[in-house]
């Protein structure tokens, strides 16, 4: 109880796509400075920025070449300095992203470690002899539809990464490493950062036995449990803990992802012997389906509700008053949210409607750059629009056996490049750059929703106040409890603090009848005119949404 990081409503900011202050392309640091204010008033307490070192970007910011400057696209180390100060004197924290599990190939350890027999460097990375037949040492498969493995002809060694050949993994069993790493940390917190979002750190270890997986046969496996929530990962946790963190007031988040059970949550985040204060699983992100399907098409994707809020449910009853979490639909690494559990073609209602169901709910809310306009999916004619790494592997991977067709409709709704096209902030937009603006940010956009009343973006400044003021502890720190369980269609939840307050959520596009109307109740928020009974039972139209209180 009573940690600031629990009261805040937080907001990611991928920065290259957020806000170009000087019109060169691409978004960068002065640019965030710029909408500090409009992050303020929309009632922001905690900004995540994504990752702005010095990197070739082959991963957008995550394949960092020098964790101790900031990438020239972005700005300077004083434009950082600027921003933390202005954010701090209008009470917003900022956290930045850790990489600690890997670098970029093009980081200068790696580049000796490739090229220096006696380099010191060789250790801090994984470097393998080839197997007997020369080949690679084992039949792993990273996050990235690859083998974990890349030779090296020079050395005649190959070197591991879980994700890109490049961005090798750094072998944190090296203690000198380790230092390095945490003189990062200990960099940034000096400078005035408030925190890290911990990227990939279930990932740390790995199992140095390095056996071929069995988990299925196949070429090369996809097993996570060989490089993921390894027990040598823990120890090296506490010593981050014990030489880093405790020595600050910050906030840790770590992303632990799809790997992660609620008992292994718990590990890293319990209030009593956890590493983190919180961290980011990936289970409610994927109910309906558009992932790993692409054999089904638009209309076979339907949002499994019931799921969603067991999934939901789950968490919360096996962490509450343990641990605690952050709450959030979609980062930048998933689809728009509208376009997966909503709907364009209701976006207002849909947008409005799964705010209001992830606010009240529990937790540390995370709002996406736009999600507060409804922003949705790319519609990306070619496959060569696409840029993210992970989308051109599996174009690789996938051509031989998939039309064109097919993929393209694949990752229109399931790619990382969903999330990451340009923030839409007028409809006078000039895309200076090669980043994708939506074609739809004519209409859907921040200076159109700032005008209208009924606009998503009006009604998310309501719920994040009612949030942050007068129904704060019921929304902070009531206990949350499904109603309505059963219901295939509709999501509904109480808060009970010293208020009763309840949402009713509707995540279908057509009408539901739903339960026996209540007239006595206050309706707080609801995103429709009016509300609509028929003998007397309460029907929800579309995306229709309730926050009441019980009186
Ligand atoms: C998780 C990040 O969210 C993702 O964008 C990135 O590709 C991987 N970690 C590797 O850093």
């Amino acid at each position: 109880m009573g940690k600031w990081w629990k009261d805040v409503v937080g907001y990611q900011i991928y920065p290259s796509v957020f806000n170009d202050s000087n019109n060169d392309g691409h978004g960068d640091i002065n640019g965030i400075s710029d909408k500090l204010e409009y992050l303020k008033d929309l009632g922001i307490g905690l900004i995540w920025v994504g990752p702005i070192y010095r990197s070739p970007k082959v991963d957008n910011g995550y394949d960092v070449s020098d964790f101790y400057n900031i990438d020239e696209s972005y700005g300077t180390l004083d434009d950082v300095k600027n921003m933390l100060a202005k954010a701090k004197s209008l009470g917003i924290r900022v956290i930045f992203d850790l990489v600690l599990n890997h670098t970029s190939s093009k980081h200068e350890w790696f580049i000796d470690a490739c090229n220096n027999v006696d380099s010191k460097y060789r250790d801090y990375y994984i470097f393998k002899d080839p197997n007997d037949e020369g080949g690679r040492p084992n039949n792993w498969k990273g996050f990235f539809e690859e083998s974990v493995w890349t030779y090296v002809p020079k050395i005649n060694k190959y070197y591991m990464h879980i994700f890109s050949k490049e961005m090798p993994d750094l072998n944190w069993d090296n203690k000198e490493l380790r230092q390095e790493m945490y003189k990062v940390a200990r960099y940034w917190l000096d400078m005035g950062v408030d925190g890290f979002r911990l990227d990939a750190i279930a990932h740390l270890a790995k199992d140095k036995t390095f056996r071929d997986s069995k988990a299925y046969k196949d070429d090369l496996v996809y097993d996570p449990s060989k490089f993921s929530n390894r027990k040598e990962l823990f120890k090296y946790l506490k010593e981050f803990k014990k030489e880093v963190l405790d020595h600050y007031d910050c906030v840790t988040i770590g992303e632990v992802g799809g790997c992660a059970t609620t008992d292994e949550a718990l590990k890293y985040s319990n209030y009593k012997t956890g590493y983190f204060n919180m961290v980011f699983n990936f289970d409610t992100c994927w109910e309906n389906g558009a992932y790993g399907s692409i054999d089904k098409s638009d209309s076979e994707i339907k949002t499994n509700v019931y799921n969603l809020k067991l999934l939901f449910e789950k968490w919360y009853k096996d962490i509450d008053e343990k641990a605690w979490l952050p709450l959030y639909w979609l980062n930048h690494d998933h689809p728009r949210v509208v376009s997966q559990y909503g709907d364009i073609y209701y976006r207002k209602e849909s947008a409005k409607m799964l705010g209001l169901t992830l606010l009240f709910m529990y937790g540390t809310p995370f709002i996406y750059q736009g999600e507060e306009i409804g922003m949705s999916n790319v519609n990306h004619k070619s496959l060569d629009m696409f840029k993210d790494v992970n989308a051109v592997n599996i174009i690789n991977e996938y051509k031989d056996k998939y039309t064109e067709k097919e993929i393209l409709r694949f990752l229109n709704r399931a790619s990382r490049d969903n999330a990451r096209s340009l923030m839409q902030w007028s409809s006078n937009q000039v895309n200076h750059g090669d980043f994708y603006l939506n074609e739809n940010y004519k209409v859907v956009n921040v200076e159109d929703n700032l005008k209208d009343k009924d606009s998503i973006l009006n009604f998310y400044k309501k719920i994040i106040d009612l949030r942050n003021n007068e129904y704060h502890d019921e929304a902070v720190y009531g206990k949350f409890k499904l109603i309505y369980r059963k219901n295939k269609d509709v999501f509904a939840y109480q808060k009970i603090k010293d208020k009763k307050i309840m949402v009713i959520s509707n995540f279908r596009d057509y009408i539901v009848n739903f339960r026996d109307y209540v007239s006595e109740n206050k309706i707080i928020m609801h995103n429709y005119k009016d509300v609509m009974v028929v003998n007397n039972k309460l029907v929800l139209r579309p995306f229709e949404c309730y926050l009441i209180e019980i009186i």
